[in-house]
């Protein structure tokens, strides 16, 4: 038997957290605002960018590309690509992380071509970039697929884009694609995630010309076409999933701890479901809020769906939170096809949970959990796992934290910080040879 080594998490129920938590710059933020320094010859400076394993893939193929990256403080970074030295992203990052693809839309519009690993499937879900495709082409870009890669050549053309249904990185890679384009783009039925915004902050600090317009369903982007990018400087937005989630562990364990950066504005739909279930945030100062609880939680009723309603992204950790309140919750989940992975290890803990045709939870509320070995299946579900054991009895094994590390910085300090017994841990994992 060959020995390899992997990390696991060791949670112990903790009954009281208090201290401070500081929540780190939003992930899905940092990805395309580190592709979008692409599209210009001159220096971007990013500043609150999360320690993440996601910013290190997205970091490393930038310099493959021929950016330059220089740290200037522990969240601050200057991007420049003055030269590309490759227009090919390969697949062993692509591979990891999908959200790879957010370098087509800025290589295709500052060097008229490029080269992408087709992302493969996750976890969640098949995840296609048919969309993305589809309107690269209807701006003129020819795209190839050949040998696992997406072959792009030509320089965008203004288009009118239509999407089928919204996709975030979709709207985000045409936005990227668009702003150098001759002409005028206009997207429809955009996405209007937080993360989006932001995106198109950091582009108009560029010099890009870009408008919103949300008006009840409708929500439109229109991007007119500019010759040359600059640099600029911008702070990312806080990370709302992250927010969530501590806003969940205290809730979880009545506790007040203090949660820095908690982006109220962001989550004002998630606010009124913990609302109307009994969970109330509280500000306290200058984005800064603790979590207050009723005694006796009520069950809730949720349906994931885009921005500004609840986000799948949070999906896992509400069903930690619904799985030990009292009655029959229920969450729906239509984003995507295969995101209940996280309810057998839930159950394995004493949650009763059931799925109808992988669509829609069941969940009765039991009274407590019991620590187990479980497994984190994909990067939510693996901080579901985290809030589960925190309040299961006895001890809680994750294994595959590796998915935690892609989206939460540092997040076994953060947890110690506020007293939760956790301890990250090396250990060999057994691989049967073959007999
Ligand atoms: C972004 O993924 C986020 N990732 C995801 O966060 C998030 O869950 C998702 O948006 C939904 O909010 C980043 O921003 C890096 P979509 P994205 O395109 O853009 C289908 C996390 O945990 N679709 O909005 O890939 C797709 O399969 C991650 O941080 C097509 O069919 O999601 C899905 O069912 C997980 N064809 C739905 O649309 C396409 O061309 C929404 O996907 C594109 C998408």
């Amino acid at each position: 038997m060959e020995n390899r080594e992997k990390e696991i998490l060791i949670i112990k129920e903790t009954k009281k957290l208090e201290g401070t938590v500081q929540i780190s710059g939003a992930k899905n933020s940092a990805l395309p605002n580190i592709a979008a320094t692409i599209l210009t010859d001159k220096p971007v400076i990013l500043e609150n960018i999360p320690e993440l394993l996601d910013v290190r893939y997205m970091c490393t193929l930038l310099k493959e590309i021929g950016s330059s990256i220089t740290q200037i403080d522990e969240k601050s970074w200057v991007f420049s690509l003055k030269e590309p030295s490759s227009l090919e992203a390969k697949y062993d990052i692509v591979s990891k992380m999908r959200a790879s693809i957010l370098v087509l839309g800025p290589m295709v519009a500052r060097f008229g071509e490029a080269k992408v690993a087709l992302p493969g499937g996750c976890p969640i879900g098949q995840r296609p970039i048919d969309m993305h495709i589809k309107a690269l082409e209807k701006m003129g870009i020819k795209i190839e697929k050949e040998h696992g890669f997406i072959v792009a050549k030509g320089k965008p053309k203004g288009a009118h884009i239509v999407f089928d249904r919204v996709t975030v990185t979709g709207t985000e890679n045409i936005i990227m694609a668009a702003v150098l384009a001759e002409g005028e783009t206009v997207i429809e039925n955009a996405a209007l995630e937080p993360e989006v915004v932001d995106l198109t902050v950091l582009l108009k600090k560029m010099g890009a010309d870009i408008t919103w317009n949300w008006k009840g369903k409708s929500r439109t982007i229109k991007i007119r076409g500019v010759k040359k990018l600059n640099g600029a400087k911008h702070k990312i937005i806080p990370d709302r999933i992250e927010a969530g989630t501590f806003a969940i562990l205290s809730a979880l364990t009545d506790s007040s701890i203090i949660i820095k950066d908690y982006p109220e504005n962001f989550l004002t739909y998630v606010n009124w479901i913990m609302r109307k279930m009994g969970i109330f945030i509280v500000k306290i100062g200058k984005n800064e809020v603790v979590v207050k609880k009723d005694k006796n939680l009520k069950p809730a009723f949720i349906e994931t769906k885009e921005y500004p309603f609840f986000p799948t992204d949070l999906q896992a950790q509400f069903m930690t939170l619904l799985s030990v309140v009292d009655g029959l919750s229920i969450i729906k989940e239509n984003i995507f096809e295969n995101r209940f992975l996280h309810v057998p290890e839930l159950n394995r803990l004493g949650a009763n949970i059931k799925v109808q045709n992988n669509k829609v939870a069941i969940i009765d509320g039991v009274k407590k959990l019991t620590g187990a070995e479980v497994k984190a299946t994909d990067l939510r579900a693996s901080a579901a796992m985290v809030l589960a054991g925190v309040i299961a009895e006895g001890k809680t094994i994750i294994h595959d934290i590796y998915h935690l590390d892609r989206g939460y910085e540092k997040i076994d300090h953060k947890l110690k910080s506020i007293g939760v017994d956790v301890e990250r841990k090396k250990v060999k994992q057994m691989l049967v040879k073959e007999v």
